[in-house]
């Protein structure tokens, strides 16, 4: 079979992003180019700022990403886009673009659903074998989904309140780190101990999430102690808050892995999986279970183009098009 070449485009929230990927497996070329430094003096992304950046920036992309490849639009097969969910006008930035080029060279227009982007970043690694269970963190979402094959999700569950992205966002900020948190939080959790107690959010025995008491949690102690003039050790604060955040993560991995327990393979996806201590807990409990775990390269975690190539992939294979009349969304879930 002829070898397929999908150009993605992601612009859904604060990276410009395009790739080049080979049979939805192989990525010959990716360029991110983040606005992160921008919105960290703001403290969080500011969309009317990124659709903005985006605009200026997406042809320059374009043709860093071709240039990478050595090759031209006469090379490609279909034009892949995120078009939900994400911020409005970030999104029609990249879609408008990717119409544009699939009209232009009369190409399949291909638009990918951004939590499908994350799964499928597993997919430039290894292969999905399926049924599986896919544990989706980020800074927009938290879910566990099993899937049955390409495309084919049932959603377990998922966050009753914040992502849990978003709480390592608003932890990093009340520590004063700057934004994303993520990736500061992790890094100062490594130098301490939790020894600050935190409530577990979820004793129950659903597969849903919350976050939002936790992070509330730490604010109110970070402002008791300011009030009280104690001094806050902020390492111990950021692993305690690590240690808890993650364990109402395994606990309900360990719940459905339990429960579902014909499920022998897993994946993890989205910003969040980039996190080490994240990666090493849920290994035990894949270990445990007897369970294959699959985890994207680190450079594939974070928003990126190559994952909207890889989700495109069995979308093209099924000749799943999309019309040049398709509109953004800045909600969609997958099921
Ligand atoms: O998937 P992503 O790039 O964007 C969304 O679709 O939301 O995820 C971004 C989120 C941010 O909240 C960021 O703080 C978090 O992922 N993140 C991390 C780490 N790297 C990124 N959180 C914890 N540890 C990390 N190493
Ligand atoms: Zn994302």
């Amino acid at each position: 079979m002829k070898d397929i070449y999908i150009l993605a485009i992601e612009t859904s929230c604060d990276e410009t992003s395009v790739a080049i990927v080979k049979n939805g497996h192989e990525c010959m070329a990716l360029t991110i180019l983040s606005q992160m430094d921008i919105h960290a003096s703001f403290g969080g992304v500011v969309p009317e700022i990124a659709s903005r950046l985006h605009t200026e920036n997406i042809t320059m992309v374009l043709d860093e990403t071709l240039k990478k490849a050595n090759m031209d639009f006469n090379d490609i097969d279909a034009f892949a886009v995120t078009n939900a969910p994400g911020l409005l006008g970030s999104l029609l930035v990249g879609l408008e673009c990717a119409k544009t080029l699939s009209f232009i060279y009369n190409k399949p227009l291909i638009t990918v659903n951004h939590l499908a982007g994350h799964i499928y970043a597993n997919n430039l690694a290894n292969n999905l074998n399926f049924p599986l269970l896919a544990l989706i963190v980020s800074g927009g979402h938290t879910e566990l989904i099993i899937m049955e094959g390409d495309y084919k999700f049932k959603k377990l569950g998922e966050t009753l309140d914040d992502a849990i992205g978003e709480s390592y966002d608003k932890v990093a900020r009340v520590l004063d780190m700057p934004y994303p948190g993520g990736p500061n939080v992790e890094k100062l959790a490594l130098k301490g101990k939790p020894s600050y107690e935190l409530n577990l959010p979820m004793k129950n025995d659903s597969y849903n999430f919350s976050f939002s008491g936790l992070k509330s949690n730490v604010i109110n102690l970070v402002h008791n102690e300011i009030q009280r003039g104690n001094k806050i050790k902020k390492e111990d604060l950021a692993c305690s808050f690590q240690t808890i955040a993650i364990k109402e993560i395994t606990n309900k991995v360990d719940l459905a892995l339990k429960n579902y327990s014909e499920i022998k393979n897993m994946l993890i996806a989205g910003g969040v999986s980039a996190n080490k201590y994240l990666r090493s807990e849920i290994e035990k409990v894949t270990n445990k279970y007897n369970v294959n775990l699959s985890m994207p390269k680190f450079i594939y975690c974070t928003d990126n183009a190559a994952m909207i190539g890889a989700a495109a992939y069995p979308l093209y294979l099924n000749k799943k098009f999309s019309s040049l009349d398709i509109s953004v969304k800045s909600h969609e879930s997958l099921v």
